[in-house]
């Protein structure tokens, strides 16, 4: 039986005709641009993570570049950032004219530690952006204590849960992607900054529309990066289904657990006190592209997402570090997705544990 590396359809399905519904009155009311469904989303979405403040802005790259620019992030300035993530966490931070750092993860977690950040900070360090790579929940109040602005890239982590309260609640501020096969996704591109901090969010709020708070008095160089109406209005519908998706997701993972994965592969650890909503189920293996063409042969989905990482891609070559970072090449190395959703069931999970074992590669290590 092949099992699909993600499965976005099976859980939205029961949602198409309130979707239609949805996307139908937003075109009778024929308000597409900063209106009523936007405000009530941003006013859910923040009351869903525990934030005081949600600005819905065109993607999860833009909530980056605004998010530092309100913070006054600019020329001179250095973020310190991951390198293993997804290459546009580091993209965004060049617009503001400031320079991205890469910082280590450790392997087991995929995500940075105050160790790895605190090796990155220089007197020109500004912010830390964490990166709650694939769902795991990096240690925001652990790395906040280094003294400066914590960002927490949140895109693949909505739906995660700590001792400390959700992803996204943790940092200074943190951004959002809502693209189509993110935990929550819009029908197109979408993100979000949320944070608790009054004047941050209303700086972010100018910044999103061209600098502007009454869109005739212009106090900023801004930006022109909205989540629009149409997509506001698909979110609302599917928010309050999010906790019983992210729920499907650490399901998925304990079935991945009972069936014995752990014997083949090294599995992603949760950092300390975090309930991740894996937005990908990653696992680790020496014989990585043996494990790869074995899952390809018995039709299983699966993904080497990040085997260049960010720091040695071509666009970063002004900014790679002097220094080696031992657990970003080891992830990249050694890393590959499987399936995972928040519908994936035991079944499905036998079926991919059976593939691993059939492969033969023995232990991890
Ligand atoms: C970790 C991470 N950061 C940032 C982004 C950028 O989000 P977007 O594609 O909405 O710009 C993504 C996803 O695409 C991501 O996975």
């Amino acid at each position: 039986m092949p099992v699909p590396l993600f499965d976005t359809r099976t859980p939205v399905e029961p949602l198409i005709s309130a979707i239609e519904a949805k996307v139908s009155e937003v075109i009778q009311n024929s308000r597409f641009i900063l209106g009523p469904e936007l405000d009530a989303f941003e006013a859910e979405l923040a009351g869903y993570l525990g934030t005081s403040h949600a600005i819905g802005v065109g993607n999860g790259t833009d909530a980056i570049t605004l998010v530092l620019r309100a913070l006054g992030v600019g020329p001179g300035d250095e973020v310190v950032v991951p390198s293993f993530t997804f290459y546009a966490s580091a993209e965004a931070i060049p617009p503001t004219g400031a320079r991205p750092v890469f910082c280590d993860v450790d392997p087991e977690t995929f995500c940075v530690t105050p160790e790895t950040v605190k090796a990155a900070i220089t007197p020109r360090t500004k912010a830390v952006m964490v990166v709650h790579l694939f769902g795991n929940v990096a240690p925001v109040k652990e790395i906040e204590a280094l003294g400066l602005p914590v960002i927490e890239d949140a895109a693949q982590a909505i739906g995660s849960r700590t001792a400390n309260g959700r992803a996204g609640a943790l940092g200074t501020a943190a951004t959002l992607s809502f693209f189509p096969s993110k935990n929550l996704g819009a029908f197109g591109d979408g993100g979000a900054v949320v944070t608790s901090d009054a004047e941050l969010a209303e700086k972010v709020r100018m910044l999103r529309f061209h600098g502007s708070r009454d869109k005739t008095t212009f106090e900023l160089i801004g930006h022109n990066s909205r989540l629009d109406e149409m997509q506001a209005a698909i979110l609302r519908v599917q928010l309050p289904h999010l906790e019983q998706w992210a729920d499907g997701r650490r399901q998925g993972a304990r079935h991945y657990r009972d069936a014995g994965l752990g014997e083949l592969v090294d599995l992603p650890v949760p950092v300390d006190g975090c309930e991740p909503a894996w937005h990908l189920y990653v696992v680790r293996h020496q014989r990585v592209d043996d494990l790869a063409a074995a899952l390809k042969a018995a039709g299983i989905g699966h993904k080497i997402y990040y085997r260049v990482p960010t720091h040695e891609q071509p666009a970063m070559r002004e900014y790679a570090p002097a220094n080696e970072l031992p657990g970003t090449a080891e992830a990249a190395r050694t890393h590959v997705a499987i399936p995972m959703s928040p519908v994936l069931s035991r079944e499905q999970a036998d079926e991919v544990v059976a593939a691993v074992r059939d492969a033969g590669l023995g232990r991890p290590h």
